[in-house]
């Protein structure tokens, strides 16, 4: 057996022939069509009004606190388990990120301590889906209307989930979506802004841009920047776009796989979660000792990877506080190998070493 990876990206045939056209067409490589239909598909796709795509899924975050004229002085709250990014682009767009813990059914952001961690400064509530799971975004959505605040949703592991009939990333003022190597359609790097809000949607077409008024006129109508796309990057978008509704069941049969294989494994918990409407991106489980099962695993050639950790004790925060469930999946998550090429045979075989290293065989 090959060796298996945490997360690859999967990149086939036809990415590679859109790649020759596009370049034997003498396009000029910078963000124009190409980007655009990109957008279409993604708006499309989701269910949103509009779609603005830019280099990542942090800079996204930080355009749409822009366009929202979140910044100097204002408190975003975020969740403390997280990447690292839905945290600093709250910095980058100038304003303060609040730390509230996590619910322990679905390690996301607890609705309840967010309400009662808002304060006069606090503007807005940064929702991150982790793994395609979310709090109760109708719960979310009341309480940022009752409290006068705009909704974030960091939806950047989510492309495809749903919470009730809604994708997520529609459900905020603002959702964001992040194509960086590992996610379950890739355009290296990448991030899309979606939003129903045309004035939203020119703001932030604007920021990416240097604040111009039109491409290509340097007459500064905001402060901007270039945080823009490449045409380059969205022929690969616009070929995953059409491999994503597969891989969205792929990811579904393979968490299943993964569930079925483990069955008798009682030292290994999934997360809750409900495969109707979440698409699981990483293959998450928890178990007592993690490095001990990845140091096993590593032993086997099989790639796994921490989940991530409580954002507030990170030497880059420093901060204390009581987070118990962020601490608690932090200390006992681990994301089994998730790409989307994998096999039945390839999960199979994962699971047996997981099975043996816990004396299950
Ligand atoms: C929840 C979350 N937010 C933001 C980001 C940042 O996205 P990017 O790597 O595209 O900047 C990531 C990336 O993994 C993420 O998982």
């Amino acid at each position: 057996m090959k060796p298996i990876s945490q997360m690859e990206p999967w990149i086939g045939l036809e990415e590679r022939q859109a790649i020759v056209q596009y370049l034997d067409s003498g396009g000029w490589l910078t963000e124009f069509h190409k980007t655009r239909e990109f957008e279409e598909r993604i708006a499309e796709f989701v269910g949103s009004r509009y779609s603005v795509v830019v280099s990542n899924g942090t800079v996204s975050l930080a355009v749409a606190l822009m366009a929202l004229g979140v910044g100097e002085g204002d408190e975003v709250i975020v969740p403390d388990f997280t990447m690292l990014a839905s945290a600093t682009s709250v910095m980058l767009a100038g304003a303060r990120p609040v730390f509230v813990d996590v619910e322990r059914h679905s390690y996301c952001l607890d609705l309840d301590l967010a309400e009662a961690a808002i304060t006069a400064k606090t503007r807005a509530l940064m929702v991150v889906s982790m793994n395609g799971r979310s709090p109760d975004m109708t719960r979310a959505v009341e309480l940022c209307t009752r409290r006068g605040l705009y909704l974030i949703e960091d939806a950047a592991q989510s492309l495809g989930s749903r919470f009730s009939d809604k994708q997520l990333g529609t459900w905020g003022h603002i959702g964001s979506f992040s194509f960086s190597a590992p996610k379950i359609i890739t355009t290296g790097q990448g991030g899309a802004l979606v939003t129903d809000d045309p004035v939203l949607d020119a703001k932030m077409r604007k920021i990416k841009d240097f604040g111009r008024r039109r491409a290509g006129e340097d007459f500064y109508e905001t402060r901007g920047f270039n945080f823009k796309f490449t045409d380059l990057q969205a022929v690969i978008g616009l070929e995953q776009m059409k491999k994503l509704a597969w891989r969205v069941r792929r990811k579904k049969e393979m968490y299943k796989t993964y569930q079925t294989e483990l069955a008798g494994a009682d030292e290994v918990t999934f997360l809750p979660t409900d495969l109707e409407h979440v698409t699981p991106w990483f293959v998450d489980i928890l178990v007592s000792d993690p490095a001990g099962l990845r140091e096993h695993l590593k032993g086997c050639q099989i790639g796994s990877r921490p989940v991530y950790p409580a954002l507030h004790s990170q030497p880059a925060f420093g901060l204390v506080g009581r987070f118990p469930n962020s601490e608690f999946v932090a200390r006992h998550g681990l994301w089994l190998p998730s790409s989307s090429f994998l096999s039945d045979e390839d999960i199979r075989f994962v699971c047996q070493a997981i099975r043996t290293y816990f004396g299950r065989n």
